[in-house]
């Protein structure tokens, strides 16, 4: 039997390059060594990918496009079909987690300047995923066909009519009816389950092709082929395989963790993940009483809303997702860490991650005239940070790069430094027990615990210069 299955293998092997491509890209690819807790997302967006494909199959099965029917087949879905619930449940958390751990991933590469020279590539594929991403779930969100998906998709269509001469008929053509439609159904349908998923498969593999082309950034923003052994192999580097496979494992398991959490114990997330609203079937004649898109496109809602005229906002919020896309050129600083450059950029990321995050926060809220003001102050710090890019990032004083990657402390390199400060702060004086025996009890120790501080103190002031 074995020896059949070893023929069987050998026969493939010479018909297709499975052992040359596998070394290629995982036992031969190397990957630098000092990869940390950042490196986890692109992974894990992967797999995310996976589940939403698995879980959308199964969902497919039993649902209807079709405007009078949608609603209670997705119903049937979570009341009949054996273990549907939970299909649909890991398909509409994975939707957001996915966005969760891509806001992350382009989040690292702007930390450790990824999207530099050679990444730009890498990093314009992943910007055509994120845009694909974003369709693939605004259309998705009409298939449920409640209140929300209705009249959410009703708003953002409606957005396209603000384009001067071609505008109505364009948004006409979208929906393919003058509302959004059953036509509108069946076409967001066809282009949620196979034309929008076809694309992101395209660019996933353009984007790993394109990475294994010029090989992995890291932390230290350094390259590791500029250093070789005298075998040809970077000093700094790691076959992908076994390494990072193991400790991608590890990632995926505290990932499923949180994200199982979620599923089992608050599948709604308190609104966000599934709103209320779109529990109630799609009614054209009844607008709900606060319309807001899902929380992940909530930062560029509140551009658009910040905007007075229509037009203007439709073309600030394209603005805010094609900047994104310049950013290898925006950037003028030699160095692609952030641990290497000057305190502006540190600065300007922490005051452009503060702005995403209150713009998103207030595109759930409605636009009352004290929130729009606010919307319109982070509107254009969010735009200063990448239009100013190119001015500050020339000024800034980058520190010196090594030539190989730095040392970070491990785990349980931490634990140790932790244990030996807790030493440092302590003493164990013998005290003598009122029944004679001697006992050596922990008290803090003030020099010690000046020492530790000081020394803290230190490590925070340089970190921040
Ligand atoms: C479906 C969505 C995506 C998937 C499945 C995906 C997957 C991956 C994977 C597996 C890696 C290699 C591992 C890693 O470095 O974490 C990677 C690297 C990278 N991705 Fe993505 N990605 C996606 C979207 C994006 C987006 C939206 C961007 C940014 C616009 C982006 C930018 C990058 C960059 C710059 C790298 C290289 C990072 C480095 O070498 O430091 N990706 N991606």
């Amino acid at each position: 039997m074995k020896n059949r299955v070893n023929k069987c293998c050998d026969w493939t092997l010479e018909r297709f390059p499975l052992s040359k491509l596998w070394n290629e890209h995982m036992a031969e690819y190397y990957a630098p060594k000092n990869f940390n807790f950042w490196y986890f997302f692109g992974s894990l967006a992967l797999l995310m990918l996976v589940n939403q494909f698995i879980t959308g199959i199964l969902l497919t099965m039993n649902y209807k496009p079709d405007a009078k029917l949608a609603f209670d087949s997705v119903e049937y879905i979570m009341r009949d079909v054996n273990w549907g619930w939970l299909v649909r449940y890991m398909h509409s958390t994975g939707a957001s987690a996915f966005f969760i751990l891509i806001y992350l991933h382009m989040f690292r590469g702007m930390m450790y300047g990824s999207y530099k020279k050679p990444r730009e590539l890498i990093w314009i594929f992943g910007m055509l995923l994120f845009v694909c991403l974003m369709a693939e779930a605004f259309m998705g969100y009409l298939l449920p066909w409640g209140q929300m998906s209705y009249w959410g998709a009703q708003v953002i269509i409606s957005l396209f009519s603000a384009i001067p001469v071609i505008g109505d008929e364009l948004s006409l053509w979208i929906r393919g009816d003058y509302v959004i439609s059953d036509a509108t159904l069946n076409r967001f349908f066809a282009f949620h389950v196979i034309a929008v998923p076809l694309a992101l498969i395209i660019l996933v593999f353009l984007h790993i092709v394109a990475l294994h082309e010029v090989g992995s950034n890291n932390p230290d923003g350094i390259e590791i082929k500029e250093s070789k052994d005298p075998w040809g192999k970077p000093v700094d580097g790691i076959p992908f395989h076994p390494y990072y496979t193991v400790k991608d494992i590890v990632g995926v398991a505290v990932f499923l963790f949180f994200f199982c959490t979620v599923i089992f114990y608050m599948p709604e997330m308190g609104g966000y993940f599934l709103e209320n609203a779109n529990f109630i079937p799609a009614d054209p004649l009844m607008t709900p009483e606060h319309i807001e898109p899902s929380w992940y496109f909530t930062p560029f809602y509140a551009i658009l809303r910040a905007v007075p005229d229509k037009f203007a906002g439709v073309i600030a919020m394209g603005g805010s997702i094609v900047v994104l896309f310049l950013l290898p050129w925006l950037d003028r600083c030699p160095v692609k860490s952030i641990r290497y450059r000057g305190g502006i950029y540190k600065k300007a990321l922490a005051l452009f991650v503060v702005s995403f995050l209150v713009l998103g926060y207030l595109g759930t809220q409605p636009a009352t005239p004290t929130f729009t003001m606010i919307a319109r102050v982070f509107t254009v710090i969010y735009f200063a940070f990448f239009l100013l890019m190119p001015i500050y990032t020339r000024w800034e004083k980058p520190k010196a790069v090594p030539k190989r990657v730095t040392h970070e402390p491990d785990a349980e390199e931490k634990y140790a430094a932790l244990v030996e400060a807790f030493e440092e702060m302590t003493t164990h004086e013998p005290l003598k027990t009122s029944w004679g025996a001697t006992a050596f009890p922990v008290s803090p120790n003030k020099e010690g615990i000046k020492h530790v501080l000081t020394r803290l103190l230190e490590k925070l002031k340089r970190s921040f210069e």
